[in-house]
């Protein structure tokens, strides 16, 4: 089977646990990570690190997946390849749990060690890091960023451009009355969330509490 070519954009840290969890995959071939900062010869796990346009130079076809935690920063860089065509294939680590009841949109990635029940929707360039538990009837709007060891119950929705810090836990709400968290909210590392973020804002502790608004 021909491979396809993959890059990576990010060359830090989860950049590099990206490549350890495409590592098995048998569909691409990862050329390398994309940074916009990098310096000739610069090599990351092994692999080259180059600018982005060299890869529109030199792999115009690829496929692209976005490896940068921050929501908003992610959500720029998936617009700039977009315009140029670039593909945004959907990366799932292959120990994870998944029900046949999820739908998971282009340039997600799913880590390791995650469980994902059922009539969960997951929208364009998400990421739910390492050991996260998603429940049932949870949506997760685009350019979201779940990070390592979050547990979202059942019945909860997440805006865009959210960011869940590690270790933080949201509880249930209902079908008839799903827990929402606004776009754009930050939940801190280790925040217990009770009921619906519905201010743009920075959220921490147990139970969580709004610390500062964002315009
Ligand atoms: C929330 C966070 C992003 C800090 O954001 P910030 O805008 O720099 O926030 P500040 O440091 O100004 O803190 C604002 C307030 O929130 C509190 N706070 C921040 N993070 C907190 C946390 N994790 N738990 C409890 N309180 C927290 C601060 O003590 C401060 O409280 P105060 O106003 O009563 O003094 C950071 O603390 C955090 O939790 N990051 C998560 C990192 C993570 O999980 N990364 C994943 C890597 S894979």
């Amino acid at each position: 089977m021909t491979k396809e070519v993959l890059y990576i954009y990010g060359a830090g840290g989860f950049a590099c646990e990206v490549a350890f969890l495409l590592s098995k995959n048998a569909h691409y071939e990862i050329k390398g990570f994309i940074s916009d900062h990098n310096k000739p010869g610069q090599m990351a796990n092994g692999l080259p690190v180059v600018n982005f346009d060299y890869v529109q130079t030199h792999a115009p076809q690829c496929a692209i997946v976005i490896a940068v935690g921050d929501p908003l920063t992610r959500k720029k860089l998936a617009q700039k390849c977009s315009a140029l065509a670039f593909k945004f294939p959907q990366i799932n680590h292959h120990g994870i749990e998944l029900s046949d009841f999820i739908s998971i949109g282009a340039g997600s990635i799913i880590c390791a060690g995650s469980l994902l029940t059922t009539n969960i929707d997951i929208g364009e360039h998400v990421h739910v890091n390492l050991a996260c538990t998603v429940g049932h009837d949870v949506k997760i709007a685009s350019y979201t960023t779940v990070s390592p060891g979050v547990h979202i119950s059942g019945n909860v929705h997440l805006g865009e451009n959210v960011f869940v810090g590690t270790g933080a836990n949201i509880i249930e709400g209902t079908i008839d009355s799903p827990l929402t968290i606004a776009d754009g909210v930050v939940i801190a590392a280790g925040a217990c969330v009770l009921s619906s973020l519905n201010i743009k804002g920075l959220y921490a502790g147990v139970p969580a509490k709004l610390k500062k608004t964002f315009d």
